[in-house]
C-alpha cells in the first residue's frame, strides 16, 4: 500500500507540459496528455503535434487518443510511436456530446464490439514494449452498468492496464463516484487497474486503496491548483502524516507555473490559460473571488505575478 502510483489524469485544457511538469515537480509518477482526436492525428500532425509532445524528464507518459473506427485509431497509435510515448491510451469514457455524437469516447461502452475491435487494432500497431491502456466508465446509465464485462472484453483484446471512473456517462460529473466498482473490476481481470474519481486528499485517497484496493490511483480535479496532492499522498500512504502545504509555497508553486507555461507557449495565450489554471490555487481561501477577477482582467504574466504576490500577503483589495 506504500508505494501506490499515482497517475495525473488527462484534464483537457489542463494537463499541457507545464502542468505535467508542475506535478512531476511533486512526485506524480506517470503522466498522460490531454485527449488527442485520432482524426486530427492522421489529417494534421503538426497541429496536434502541442498536444502529444513531451519531454524526457515527462516519462513514463502516454498519449491518450479518442476515435470511433478501429483503422483510424491504429494508424493514429503507429504515427505516435514516432514520439516513442511508454503507453497509449484509449478514451472510452469521455462523456462530451461533440465526442460521443461521433461514436468515440464513452459511446464506445455501448458498443462494446467496436471497442474490442479498436483495441485488437492499436496493439497490433504499437511495439510489443509499448503499454496499452484503455480509461472507461461504470456504464452509459445506471440501467446498463457493464464495466465488469467491458473490463474483461478490453482484457482479452489485448488492453495491459485498465482505469475504470465509476461513474455513468449520464451522471457526467454528478453524484459520487462508485468505488466499489473498482473493486469488483479488480477482482473480475487480472491486469493492472487504475482507481480513478473523486481523490482530493490523502485521507481519500488511502480510503479508494481500503475500498478498491486497486493497483494504482489516477487524479484529475483534486490536482487542479494543488499538484504538491502527489507528494502529501505519498507521505500519507508512507508515514500516516503529511506536511501541510504553506502560503508561500502555494505562491512559489502557482509562480513556477507560470515560468513553465512560458517555456512552452507565447506570453499571450500563458496569460489567458492562466486565467483558469491559477483560479484553482485560490479555491476556498479568502480573497479568491478578487484575485479571480484581477486575473481575468490581467493583460502579461508579470501583472498575474503580481495578483497573486498581493492575494498571498494577504492585500488583496477586500
Ligand atoms: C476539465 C476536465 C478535462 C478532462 N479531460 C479528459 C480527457 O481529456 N480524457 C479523459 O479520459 N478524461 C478527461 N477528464 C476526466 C478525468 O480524467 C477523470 O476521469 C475525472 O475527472 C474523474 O477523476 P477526478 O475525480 O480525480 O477528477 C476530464 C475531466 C475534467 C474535469
Amino acid at each position: 500500500m506504500t508505494n501506490i502510483p499515482l497517475y495525473l489524469a488527462p484534464l483537457a485544457g489542463y494537463s499541457d507540459q507545464a502542468f505535467r511538469r508542475l506535478c512531476k515537480d511533486w512526485q506524480v509518477d506517470y503522466l498522460v496528455s490531454e485527449m488527442v482526436s485520432a482524426d486530427g492525428l492522421i489529417r494534421d500532425q503538426d497541429k496536434t503535434r502541442a498536444y502529444v509532445t513531451f519531454s524526457e524528464a515527462e516519462r513514463p507518459y502516454g498519449v491518450q487518443i479518442f476515435g470511433s473506427d478501429p483503422a483510424v485509431m491504429a494508424k493514429a497509435a503507429a504515427a505516435l510511436t514516432a514520439f516513442n510515448p511508454d503507453f497509449i491510451d484509449i478514451n472510452m469514457g469521455c462523456p462530451v456530446r461533440k465526442v460521443v455524437k461521433r461514436g468515440a469516447g464513452s459511446a464506445l461502452m455501448k458498443d462494446p464490439a467496436c471497442a474490442e475491435e479498436i483495441v485488437r487494432q492499436v496493439k497490433k500497431a504499437i511495439p510489443a514494449s509499448m503499454t496499452l491502456s484503455v480509461k472507461f466508465r461504470s456504464g452509459w446509465d445506471s440501467k446498463s452498468l457493464n464495466y465488469l464485462d467491458f473490463g474483461l472484453r478490453m482484457q482479452d483484446a489485448g488492453a495491459d492496464i485498465i482505469c475504470l471512473h465509476p461513474r455513468t456517462t449520464a451522471q457526467v460529473f454528478s453524484g459520487q463516484s462508485n468505488w466499489e466498482h473498482i473493486q469488483k473490476l479488480k477482482q473480475a481481470i487480472s491486469i493492472p487497474l487504475i482507481g480513478n474519481g473523486d481523490v482530493d486528499s490523502p485521507e481519500s485517497a488511502a480510503q479508494m486503496l481500503k475500498v478498491a484496493a486497486c493497483d494504482a490511483i489516477m487524479i484529475g480535479r483534486g490536482a487542479l491548483g494543488r499538484p504538491w496532492l502527489f507528494t502529501q499522498i505519498k507521505q500519507y500512504l508512507a508515514e500516516g502524516y503529511y506536511h501541510p502545504i504553506t502560503k508561500a509555497q502555494i505562491l512559489d508553486c502557482a509562480l513556477t507555473h507560470i515560468d513553465y507555461a512560458l517555456l512552452y507557449k507565447e506570453e499571450y495565450v500563458v496569460v489567458r490559460e492562466m486565467r483558469s489554471q491559477l483560479c484553482h490555487y485560490a479555491k476556498g481561501m479568502p480573497g479568491s473571488k478578487e484575485l479571480r477577477e484581477k486575473i481575468n482582467h490581467s493583460g502579461s504574466t508579470q501583472e498575474l505575478r503580481v495578483h497573486l504576490r498581493q492575494w498571498l500577503s494577504g492585500k488583496h483589495g477586500v
